[in-house]
């Protein structure tokens, strides 16, 4: 018997046990044994009909120490108690698997490390684009490749209320309810229509493909929340449509990285991507661009990915080394020199077009104009912030 624990029964926890449920005889002849929840971590009231009740511990030491848990996934959230635990477990010689990404962007460098000395693994699959396979692809399948961008819908969330606002016209909160019931959201929706949950996932991302760690507090981080349907006719003028794209590029040795609204043109791969779904596009020397697409968030698909993280462990009883180390201060680039082309709006097409040289009007409405610049970096876009109502990036 392959005895495993789950921390945190919520709807990622809960996922992991029915999938290990109803996968049950595939996965005992993918490992030659049978795997069993035998610990379920979690202080709220289970029914007693719930198929995981007899699992339920509250005590963590419980599972701490029996020496026949080899593996635990937390999936608990947060970096708190899950930082504690997660940290005790590493340092007793278990492996640990998360979908946790707000314990790996923040605490990664160090539970990465001391799972480098211990000889465990410590993976987190799960951590970005839900189901999507794509730390392993990065870490390994890309292992050739000198990455220099990768550019992401990451947010399962504010990708599904803005399709519903391209497409239905819905309003915001309308949305953002209907994603947090079918259980995407983020238990506090600031993480995600903030643009936070997204920064993580960048953070993530460009730590483990260019080494050195990526602060999230470095990452200039812009939500939805301010995107209004007026945004949205201008996109669709434009052909184009907004999604929440976070985006790392290594040039020169620096990383800049941001997660912002920005304008794609249609026919393009992440515009496409709607609903709760998630892209990520990885651009390497060798490859060129690849895509990868799928289920960015909900119950069954992160589950997915936290189940296998168990076997991989359960198959493999070494350490994996995926691994970062701290990054120089000037590591990450500051936000103002992050470039790009922009939309601005403006009543103030005249002055905004002499100070950055703008030749072509797009449009206007009501007054207000449209202007697109040509590629300008963020100190630039400053110097014309007294005359612009907003500006979105273009993709
Ligand atoms: N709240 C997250 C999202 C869950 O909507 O993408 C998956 O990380």
């Amino acid at each position: 018997m392959l005895n495993v624990a789950v921390m945190g029964y919520g709807v990622v926890g809960s996922g992991v046990c029915e999938v290990i449920r109803t996968n049950r005889k595939s996965l005992s002849e993918k490992l030659g044994d049978q795997v069993k929840v035998k610990y379920v971590l979690d202080i709220k009231e289970v029914a007693p009909d719930d198929p995981e009740a007899s699992q339920i511990i509250r005590d963590f030491d419980i599972l701490l120490n029996d020496p026949e848990i080899s593996v635990v996934a937390e999936v608990m959230g947060g970096a708190t108690f899950a930082y504690d635990y997660t940290k005790k477990l590493l340092m007793a010689g278990k492996h640990v698997v998360t979908s946790n990404k707000e314990l790996v962007a923040t605490k990664g460098t160090e539970l990465l490390q001391i799972a480098k000395e211990k000889n465990v693994n410590y993976l987190f699959e799960a951590s970005v684009g839900g189901g999507i396979p794509i730390i392993r692809p990065l870490y390994s399948c890309l292992a050739a490749n000198e990455i220099n961008r990768i550019t992401g819908i990451l947010n399962g969330t504010t990708n599904y209320i803005l399709t519903k606002m391209f497409r239905e016209g819905s309003d915001f909160e309308t949305a953002l309810r209907e994603a947090q019931e079918k259980g995407y959201a983020e238990r506090n929706p600031s993480a995600d229509v903030d643009g936070i949950d997204a920064c993580r996932k960048i953070a993530i991302l460009a730590s483990l493909v260019f080494g050195k760690e990526v602060d999230c507090a470095k990452v200039k981080t812009v939500g939805i929340t301010n995107i209004t349907s007026s945004d949205v006719a201008y996109a669709e003028k434009m052909n184009s449509v907004i999604k929440l794209i976070g985006q790392a590029e290594l040039k020169n040795q620096t990383v800049y990285v941001s997660v912002e609204p920005r304008i794609i043109p249609k026919g393009t791969p992440l515009a496409s991507i709607d609903d709760v779904f998630n892209g990520i596009m990885v651009n390497g020397n060798a490859i060129g661009e690849v895509v990868f697409y799928g289920p960015g968030a909900g119950k069954l698909p992160t589950a997915s990915a936290v189940v296998a993280d168990i076997i991989d462990c359960l198959r493999n009883d070494h350490n994996r080394e995926y691994f970062w180390t701290q990054a120089a201060s000037d590591f990450v680039a500051d936000s103002a020199d992050n470039f790009g082309k922009y939309l601005l709006v403006t009543k103030c097409a005249d002055e905004v077009a002499q100070k950055l040289n703008i030749t072509d009007r797009v449009f206007v409405t009501d007054g207000e104009w449209g202007l697109v610049t040509d590629v300008i970096t963020e100190r630039e876009l400053d110097t014309v912030s007294a005359y612009i109502e907003k500006y979105i990036k273009l993709c």
